[in-house]
């Protein structure tokens, strides 16, 4: 059987999603929103792409939840995304009130299906999903990590002139100005950063991580950045699908790990069929340590704003 993939959502993050998850032939795509003809217009257009790119993989665009039905994988990114001057923080009112809408019926045709969400602030949006899709806690899902880390990753391979193919990095805690960037756990061909670049070399990029959804809201005024969380979505959907046990940094509902208690934030987690099948508990420094703390106080005090 085909596997089936919902995407909520058909504007830039969603509808870019769509297009790297049939080129992989990860399985058939949903997308859906609620713009009339939208959805279809994209869908039948990425449709027609399939012969030129040999790909099988069907995909539809719809106004209509019954087509959603049973989807192994529903993706959220339905929602406004920001605008320059605006934090991710300034789109909790109206985005919740969208998730509201969205997650109920995403349930009621797929009560089996694993939710990604990638609506902002990713963290609130996330445990919002959870409380109200009322899933167990490894079927709910925040992309905001392996967004992160791809941006410290290219950041680093341009600083030292290596392939992005030897960078691996981690970037943990919230999706927002209190992201946690770990240079002890980021490498280049297995050699800490830290063994490789001055400290205020790695500090700079570091922050440039940190700004790196609003660098690129600056440069294009009506949006926000959507080739890369897409592609970073579709990694998480490939590692679900293809069972593979992949260590990629989520946000995922902690129940005491790292000390943080029912809240959504930015973790190591283990993907695989069963969604979040684990959760790593790296070894943090004070510091390091001190920094998720402050990220998941952040959090706390948006998710407390609209109750959830
Ligand atoms: N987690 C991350 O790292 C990350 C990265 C990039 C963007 N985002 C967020 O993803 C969201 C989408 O960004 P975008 O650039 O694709 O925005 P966009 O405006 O291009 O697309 C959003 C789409 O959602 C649709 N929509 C609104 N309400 C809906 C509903 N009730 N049901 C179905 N569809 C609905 C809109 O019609 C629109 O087509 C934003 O909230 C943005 O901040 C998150």
């Amino acid at each position: 059987m085909r596997k089936k993939i919902t995407i909520v959502g058909s504007g830039n993050v969603g509808a870019t999603a769509a297009h790297w998850m049939a080129a992989k032939e990860l399985g058939d795509v949903v997308l859906i929103d609620i713009i009339p003809g939208v959805p279809q217009g994209k869908g039948l257009d990425l449709l027609e792409a399939m012969p030129i790119e040999k790909r099988d993989s069907f995909v539809l665009g719809t106004e209509d939840y019954k087509d959603t039905a049973n989807s192994d994988i529903v993706v959220i990114t339905a929602g406004i995304p920001r605008k320059p001057g605006m934090s991710r923080d300034d789109l909790l009112n109206t985005n919740y009130k969208i998730m509201q809408d969205v997650v109920g019926k995403v349930v009621t045709h797929s009560p089996n299906s694993i939710l990604i969400v990638v609506s902002n602030p990713l963290d609130a949006m996330a445990q919002a999903a959870y409380k109200i899709s009322g899933f167990s806690r490894n079927r709910v899902i925040g992309m905001a990590g392996v967004l992160d880390s791809a941006r410290f990753r290219a950041f680093i391979a341009m600083e030292l002139g290596v392939s992005v193919e030897n960078v691996t990095a981690f970037v943990l805690g919230g999706h927002g100005d209190t992201m946690v960037p770990l240079p002890r756990y980021s490498t280049v061909a297995g050699v800490p950063i830290t063994e490789l670049m001055e400290k205020s070399t790695i500090e700079r990029l570091v922050q440039r991580t940190r700004d790196g959804g609003a660098e690129i809201v600056k440069y294009l005024k009506t949006g926000s950045a959507y080739y890369a969380p897409s592609a970073a979505v579709t990694e998480m959907v490939e590692a679900i699908l293809k069972d593979k046990k992949k260590i990629l940094p989520c946000a995922a509902y902690l129940e005491g790990e790292y000390g943080i208690h029912g809240l959504f934030v930015g973790v190591p987690c283990k993907l695989g069929a069963r969604g979040i099948e684990d959760v790593w508990e790296i070894r943090l420094t004070d510091e390091e340590m001190a920094a998720l703390k402050k990220s998941a106080d952040a959090v706390k005090e948006l998710v407390s704003v609209v109750g959830v």
